[in-house]
């Protein structure tokens, strides 16, 4: 019998000051047109300077907890993930875990930049499978803004803040949800890129958080190949072709890596979920808002085969695949 991590409800979480590449042209010289033409962005949300990134994660919580109709008691283990935790420690799990009143779970923050949120399922699952969970939050929470040079062009137009949290219960594979839940999740990381993508501070440099450095071009070419290649190791693992997906849905960094993506691995642009140009790349809070809002308007049904997959700093890449 395999025990199965099926999601029970979503939520997410958008900041309520938006900022246009119309706006982000008054503070650096950049255009709508650049922006729009090379990354397919045209607005991101900002978090106000009193909002943490344990605030957008227990409005996103809140929100899976209502839908899933289950009570924070319930809930045995929280992982958020992050790359701009409210504080250097405790981790903000432990913030959400006290906000939202889960008294009785173990919460903890998983570091994988903008792959977080599928380490942070993955974690989750593996607590369901093993049976050391039977209920799990699944939060990836950024406030990527506090992070961003905003004399930089080449990075501060790229990224946005946000959140998103899924619901996994344990179920025991029989009846009625025999199919569905996580079929396998898959993990890798690459120290040896770390020049291409880091933040450049951090409390062992002895220094306070830092911002975001990148050689972008380099970064677009390893994305389409990594991500590519960790869909098809998925599809192989569950014995699926990519006709078999409903829905792909991917970490939003970069339309053209969307579009690129789309295209080695010959799904259509019709079943890619793509948020990027309203949220930009909000890191480990993409894929849980972009699922948000394709679970919302009835795109993802129940029985459906999603895939997600994710790339970010370190380099760290993932997927997941899930049925609905
Ligand atoms: N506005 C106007 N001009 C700009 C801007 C800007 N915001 N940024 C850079 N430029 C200029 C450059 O200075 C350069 O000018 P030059 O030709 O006179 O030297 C020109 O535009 C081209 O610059 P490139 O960096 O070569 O532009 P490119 O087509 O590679 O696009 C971009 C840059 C959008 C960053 C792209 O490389 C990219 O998206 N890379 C992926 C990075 C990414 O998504 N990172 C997120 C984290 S990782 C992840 O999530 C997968």
């Amino acid at each position: 019998m395999v025990n199965r991590s099926v999601v029970q409800g979503w939520g997410a979480y958008l900041p309520e000051k938006v900022l246009t590449n119309q706006d982000i042209a008054k503070i650096v010289d950049t255009s709508d047109e650049w922006i729009s033409r090379r990354t397919g962005i045209r607005q991101r949300h900002i978090a106000a300077d009193n909002e943490m990134t344990s605030d957008l994660a227990t409005y996103a919580a809140d929100r899976a907890l209502t839908q899933a109709k289950i009570d924070s008691s319930d809930i045995d283990v929280i992982v958020v993930g992050t790359a701009t935790p409210d504080e250097t420690f405790p981790a903000t799990a432990t913030r959400v875990q006290e906000r939202i009143g889960a008294h009785a779970a173990y919460a903890f923050d998983i570091q994988a930049a903008c792959s977080g949120f599928v380490y942070a399922l993955a974690l989750a699952d593996n607590f369901l499978r093993l049976g050391q969970a039977r209920t799990a939050l699944v939060i990836g929470a950024e406030t990527f803004s506090r992070l961003l040079d905003w004399e930089d062009r080449t990075t501060c137009v790229l990224f946005g803040d946000g959140a998103g949290a899924v619901v996994l219960r344990v179920e025991d594979g029989l009846g009625s949800n025999a199919d569905r839940g996580v079929l396998s999740t898959h993990l890798h990381s690459d120290g040896r890129q770390h020049d291409l993508l880091y933040a450049d501070g951090g409390p062992s440099l002895n220094q306070v958080a830092g911002f975001v450095r990148m050689q972008g071009r380099e970064v677009f070419r390893e994305a389409v190949t990594r991500l590519s290649s960790v869909v098809d190791e998925t599809l192989d693992c569950n014995g699926l072709t990519i006709a078999d997906v409903d829905w792909l849905v991917p970490h939003q960094a970069n339309k053209r890596i969307l579009d690129s993506t789309a295209a080695k691995l010959g799904i259509p642009l019709e079943k890619v979920v793509v948020t990027v140009d309203r949220h930009a790349n909000t890191s480990a809070a993409s894929i849980p808002l972009a699922l948000n809002e394709a679970a919302n308007d009835d795109r993802i049904k129940r029985g459906d085969l999603v895939l997600m997959e994710a790339m970010g700093a370190g380099f760290t890449w993932a997927a997941a695949a899930l049925r609905w």
